[in-house]
């Protein structure tokens, strides 16, 4: 395009855009909806060193957005500084860059902001006779002024994208936009638990933080007491990890909210959702997001910051260190009671297991439940494990000092000379098994026993090929929706590992001509219509391991014994024996616990013994 100046016609076709339209510009990644002014805002307050963060909001941020800190506040030059692209105190060479400190280094956010709204902005330092109020619309100054202020400094935004007319079209109803807010507040305030921080919303008070001495007291201002969630402590190769994260209950690890701060900042990322998903992966299969507050702290100089437009994303140097880290920091905090760091170290050296599920660690060993009830807590206490959880748990109940062989990472052979067997008594209600040994009396779900061994069995089968399978003397057809059966068609081969012979039999029907010798044949069409479903549901990109692991649970599952099944002495022998010898078998592999214990200690306290 050529551009007519002064009579002159210019040859060049490019030229430098207006300030106003390149923030405009700029403001289209930086700025998406309310929340993100929010962010930006808070930041800026937090990094000014403020104590104390109120922020207002009218009509889900689109009316009114309004953040006043009283942090250390801009002398008038910085002021009208800060409202110019590119300009910030937060980095001054390329040096700072690789080792950021500050939330902000871009210098984009207030001009960007300033150019979608109308601005005021509001600011004295420590200790100035008087502030400055600038305003802006636009992008355009409107007015610059000596004022009277307060110390620190207050933001106005109003009317967000009012001269976007086709960006403020895209925002969601006032509730939606809310909430989102909301959700930002909360999670800024648990990242700085120093900074008092008010959300008011429409008049309401939302969010209500005062300041904080530690993150346990500003997690218990914002969730209350949590006994299902249980702290992470990690050190180790300079990263430090603290925070909290979903105990493994009953029912698997309760779902929640996935907070991840690295350095202080509040990111998504893959490696540490993949870390958190590998941690709980030994003890549960079942569980897609358990809640997690992590926080993450390593040098500055091994993160880099300046990934993302909106500062959501980092790079780590070292990716894996920072996996191995954190998935150990879970682990341990998971598993705490029972398991001795040489078992743990040992367990993540050996490398000829298949999958996560795998590996010789324990689970499920809970500590002692707050319940009144001297019996009922024995129960809910620790299941047996493999040795070190057994041991562990069960001579600390006994009040001796554990036994110094099971430091000794024992491998899975030794494991079983090192329990002593149990002897089982008789079944309760056809579904329970009633064992002794000297620690005590066991109770033992035979069905999540059996799946759990038989998960094991399966996990191994695989590693050396595929299971056995039984040829059909008439193949079955069976039916499937629309999803399951694509889902089940893009499965066949990973199938037949299992033992299944499927045929695609046109529509949606699927023919089966042999099945996993291990099923009956009547549980082999549950089976398969599970699997599909499991398979549906997978999320995509989780991969061949986890489809795996799904399956291989889902077989054992069906091929286990039920409860209310009869079952002989022989039997339950037999299956305790199998027990013994099965990795981290406190719980199944959908994460319930496998034994609940009545401890000699509380037997005999129970009948004034002790
Ligand atoms: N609440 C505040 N209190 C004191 N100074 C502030 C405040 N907000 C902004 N500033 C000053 O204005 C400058 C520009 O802010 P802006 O948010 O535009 O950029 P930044 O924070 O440096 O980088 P980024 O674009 O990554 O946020 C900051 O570097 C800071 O010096
Ligand atoms: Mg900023």
């Amino acid at each position: 395009m050529a551009l007519h100046v002064e009579g002159v016609d210019l040859v060049s076709k490019i030229y430098r855009l207006p300030a106003a339209l390149a923030n405009q510009i700029a403001a289209g990644e930086v700025v998406e909806r309310p929340a993100s002014v929010v962010k930006e805002l808070i930041e800026n307050a937090i990094d000014a060193g403020a104590k104390r963060i109120n922020v207002v909001t009218e009509f889900g941020g689109k009316k009114l957005i309004s953040v006043e800190d009283d942090g250390e506040g801009m002398t008038p030059d910085d002021a009208k500084l800060a409202v110019e692209r590119h300009a910030t105190s937060k980095l001054r060479t390329s040096d700072d860059l690789a080792a950021i400190l500050t939330l902000g280094f871009r210098g984009e956010a207030l001009p960007s902001i300033a150019s979608v709204s109308r601005f005021r902005l509001r600011t004295r330092t420590r200790g100035a006779m008087s502030g400055t109020e600038i305003r802006i619309e636009a992008g355009e100054t409107v007015s610059a002024k000596e004022v009277g202020a307060p110390e620190g400094t207050l933001i106005e935004v109003q009317d967000l994208f009012y001269n976007l007319p086709a960006r403020r079209k895209f925002l969601k109803a006032d509730t939606a936009e809310s909430a989102q807010i909301s959700k930002l507040v909360s999670q800024l305030a648990l990242g700085y638990p120093e900074v008092g921080f008010l959300l008011r919303s429409g008049g309401r008070t939302v969010v209500e933080t005062p300041p904080a001495s530690s993150l346990a007291e500003r997690f218990f201002q914002m969730y209350g007491d949590r006994p299902d969630l249980i702290e992470v402590r990690k050190q180790a190769a300079g990263i430090t990890i603290h925070g909290y994260v979903a105990a493994l209950g009953e029912a698997g690890p309760v779902r929640g909210p996935q907070h991840v701060f690295v350095n202080r900042r509040l990111v998504r990322d893959r490696t540490i959702n993949h870390a958190i998903q590998q941690a709980y992966s030994v003890a549960t299969i079942k569980e897609r997001s358990p809640e997690v507050h992590l926080f993450i702290e390593l040098p500055p100089d091994r993160v880099d910051v300046n990934v993302h437009p909106t500062k959501a994303e980092v790079r780590f140097l070292d990716t894996g260190l920072v996996h191995e880290v954190l998935r150990r920091g879970i682990v341990d905090a998971l598993g705490q009671t029972g398991v001795p760091e040489l078992v743990l170290s040992q367990a993540t050296l050996t490398p000829s297991l298949p999958m996560a599920g795998a590996l010789p660690l324990s689970f499920g060993v809970r500590s002692a439940d707050p319940l009144g009830d001297a019996i009922e807590r024995a129960i809910q206490m620790p299941g047996i494990a493999d040795a070190s959880a057994f041991m562990g748990a069960s001579s600390a109940a006994m009040g001796m000092n554990n036994d110094p062989r099971v430091g000794a990472a024992p491998g899975r052979e030794t494991i079983a000379t090192l329990i002593k067997p149990m002897t089982p008594l008789g079944q309760f209600r056809n579904t329970f098994i009633i064992a002794v040994d000297d620690e005590g009396l066991a109770i033992i779900d035979q069905h999540v026993a059996h799946e759990r061994i038989l998960f094991e069995q399966i996990s191994e089968r695989l590693l050396s090929g595929t299971l056995e399978s039984q040829r059909l003397l008439t193949p079955i057809i069976l039916d499937f929706g629309a999803g399951e059966h694509a889902t089940l068609k893009g499965h066949f081969e990973g199938l037949a590992k299992f033992g299944f012979e499927l045929e695609d039999f046109g529509g949606t029907s699927i023919r089966v001509v042999a099945v996993p010798a291990i099923l009956k044949i009547e549980e082999s069409a549950a089976a398969l219509r599970a699997a599909a479903g499991d398979l549906e549901g997978l999320t995509p990109g989780s991969g061949i391991n986890e489809s795996v692991r799904q399956l291989a649970a889902l077989m054992a599952c069906h091929a286990a014994v039920k409860a209310n099944d009869p079952l002989t002495i022989d039997k339950m022998k037999h299956l305790l024996d199998e027990l013994r010898r099965t990795a981290h078998s406190s719980v199944c592999p959908h994460g319930r616990p496998v034994v609940l214990r009545l401890t000699r200690r509380e037997i005999e306290r129970n009948f004034d013994r002790i």
